[in-house]
């Protein structure tokens, strides 16, 4: 372990390209996939999203990688019964241990000759594990065409916000401990 708590070795790693790992998953939806609305739970695209997600990350990382978080999951249209829903997914951005996956949720109506239309998208961090579940060390992401390289941008922003929002969080429960306050 690194004195950050990643498994050695791997800083000198080489990188992956966007392209090699990116994913898309594509699943018909079933009557058994629908809230009391009758659309498709939005719980059922956020699995079909996490699992687009955990293949890249594994494909990425070349071995098991874990849900650390999923943010800015946006549900933009209903899904209904017979859509052909694809989720795609690519590595946007990787740290140490840990990569940002973007995913985009289309879907095909059933009884429409239209285009697929973007239905959902969303964020997820994957941290890269070994066998005991102690973080790993990841390949670099290479972006390749402009829209990787202004993906891998935006996702260094997500990350500077995530952390922010963790450190202030942790530090007002260690100040309201310290004060002796309870919830
Ligand atoms: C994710 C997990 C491996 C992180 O372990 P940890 O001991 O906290 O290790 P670290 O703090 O070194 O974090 C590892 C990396 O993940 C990132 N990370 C950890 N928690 C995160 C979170 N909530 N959001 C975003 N990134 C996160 C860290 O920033 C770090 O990134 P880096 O190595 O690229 O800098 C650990 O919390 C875990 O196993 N969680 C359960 C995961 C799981 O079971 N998911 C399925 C849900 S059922």
């Amino acid at each position: 372990m690194t004195d950050q708590g990643v498994t050695e070795p791997g800083d000198d790693l080489p990188g992956k390209p966007t392209f090699a790992s990116r994913t898309t998953l594509s699943h018909i939806m079933t009557a058994s996939d629908t809230n009391l609305l009758g659309t498709v739970h939005g719980g059922v695209i956020m699995k079909l999203v996490d699992d687009a997600a955990g293949a890249v990350a594994g494909r990425h990382s070349g071995g098991p990688a874990v849900t650390a978080s999923m943010d800015e999951m946006a549900f933009l249209e209903p899904v209904r019964v017979g859509d052909l829903v694809h989720v795609s997914a690519q590595c946007n951005w990787t740290g140490r241990s840990s990569m940002e996956i973007g995913v985009r949720v289309m879907a095909e109506r059933w009884n429409e000759s239209t285009p697929a239309q973007q239905v959902g998208s969303a964020y997820l961090v994957f941290a890269a594990v070994d066998e005991d579940g102690r973080p790993r060390f990841v390949p670099p992401v290479i972006p390749e065409t402009e829209k990787d390289r202004r993906r891998y941008q935006e996702a260094q922003i997500r990350r500077t916000h995530r952390l922010a929002r963790r450190r202030a969080i942790k530090e007002l429960r260690e100040q309201r401990v310290a004060e002796g306050l309870e919830d």
